[in-house]
């Protein structure tokens, strides 16, 4: 008899204590699995930190990140680090997902899968006081870019002749522009849209491209979990629910 309730309590026990490791792998008290997603909240309104609200990382990416992950039963964890340095922790395996308004280039497929785009976008050339009228007026000129992005690539393949100068965050280049360190930068129009409401003075000239442009969700090469996601993304750009948000969050007024 004693031996047998020996056993049972052994056993519950040994449950206990799995429990308990579950609970701690997930990171989490409601025994909820976490994924994290790595961003760079340098990106008004993607992500950016709303500092009336602390340092919370807040924006259009989030919202859609956190129905997505709620929807496939997880707990949403974001990392913020520099944009340069997303696909590099995503390989590492140091956050699950990238959503950092991240174009999904040929060269970015290499190392990782991404989603469908749920957001499109342009990009813009954009100088304070007078836009320029063609392409031509950058050569010689110091044009500002985000480190690591595709405006980078623009820069460097497309305006041989001028000089880009690559910045790691986009208040930090547009406030260069501001200052006359550099003559231009390149933007997304969703974001330059913000910045331009804030100073008149700022102006934009849309480029001609041929590369891909817009916002994908990039997970680790093979990661099964992009297909789950994906599915739960279509189904918030079918319902219009992409749409609403992105009325909501480019109707902002810039931080
Ligand atoms: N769409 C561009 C790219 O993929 C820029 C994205 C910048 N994102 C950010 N969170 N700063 O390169």
């Amino acid at each position: 008899m004693k031996k047998i309730l020996f056993a049972m309590m052994t056993a519950v026990l040994v449950f206990a204590l799995a429990a308990c490791g579950g609970a701690e792998e997930g990171g989490s008290t409601d025994g909820k699995k976490v994924l994290t997603m790595g961003t760079s909240a340098d990106y008004f309104p993607f992500e950016f930190i709303d500092t009336a609200k602390g340092d919370e990382i807040v924006g259009f990416d989030v919202e859609i990140a956190k129905k997505v992950t709620k929807e496939l039963g997880y707990e949403l964890k974001i990392e913020d680090m520099e944009f340069g340095s997303l696909l590099g922790a995503l390989s590492a395996g140091r956050v699950d997902f990238v959503m950092a308004g991240m174009t999904p280039t040929e060269e970015r497929q290499k190392n990782a899968d991404f989603t469908d785009i749920y957001f499109e976008s342009k990009n813009l050339v954009m100088t304070k006081d007078q836009a320029i009228a063609s392409v031509d007026e950058l050569k010689g000129k110091k044009i500002g870019v985000q480190l690591g992005s595709i405006q980078e690539g623009l820069a460097k393949d497309k305006f041989k002749d001028s000089e880009a100068v690559a910045l790691n965050k986009i208040p930090e280049i547009i406030q260069e522009l501001k200052t006359g360190r550099i003559d231009a930068l390149i933007i997304e129009d969703a974001v330059a849209v913000k910045y331009m409401e804030q100073d008149s003075s700022l102006k934009t000239y849309q480029i001609e491209e041929d590369g891909p442009t817009g916002s994908a969700v990039a997970f680790k090469k093979g990661d099964k979990m992009r297909d789950e996601f994906n599915a739960e993304l279509k189904k918030m750009i079918d319902s219009g629910e992409i749409e609403k948000l992105a009325q909501e969050w480019f109707q902002k007024e810039a931080k």
